[in-house]
């Protein structure tokens, strides 16, 4: 669906025709000047290269962000690479990683899932420089 209806901020990776790696992400509709990432995935032969932090730049130059500011995505706690992804994304373009809490626990049904905490990246202005 995000494809479809937002083609202009997913992005994929292709390796000899094969799908490596993807984003998938929308501007906030009522905050232009936010792209809400939903997902990131990276093949596992393909980890642990930049790929990733690849993608979300390629995003991010596009002219669809071009009054982007900042980047936001949900992460969970032990979501280790994730975290890793987006405050390494922040040190790279020189700014900051804020996070809080998005959704607790009890909002989600059953015991076992985590909560989702918002990771906000920027402000940023030309990253292309960077
Ligand atoms: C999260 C994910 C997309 C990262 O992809 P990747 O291409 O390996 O990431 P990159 O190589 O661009 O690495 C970005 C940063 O994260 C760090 N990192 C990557 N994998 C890591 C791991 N398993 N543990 C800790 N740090 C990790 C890298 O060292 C790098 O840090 P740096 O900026 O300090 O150098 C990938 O692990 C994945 O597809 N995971 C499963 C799907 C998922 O959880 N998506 C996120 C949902 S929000």
């Amino acid at each position: 669906m995000l494809c479809k209806y937002f083609s202009e901020t997913c992005v994929l990776a292709e390796q000899e025709g094969r799908v490596v790696g993807f984003v998938s992400a929308f501007v906030q509709p009522e905050s232009p000047d936010v792209v809400f990432v939903w997902q990131v995935a990276v093949d596992q032969s393909q980890r642990g290269k930049g790929l990733a932090k690849s993608l979300l730049r390629n995003l991010l130059n596009r002219e669809a962000c071009e009054n982007v500011r900042f980047l936001e995505a949900t992460v969970s706690p032990s979501n280790n690479a994730s975290q890793s992804l987006f405050k390494g994304l922040a040190r790279d373009i020189q700014t900051t990683c804020h996070t809080s809490e998005c959704f607790s626990e009890d909002l989600f049904p059953g015991d076992d899932h985590e909560s989702e905490w918002t990771y906000r990246v920027g402000p940023f202005e030309n990253i292309e420089e960077v």
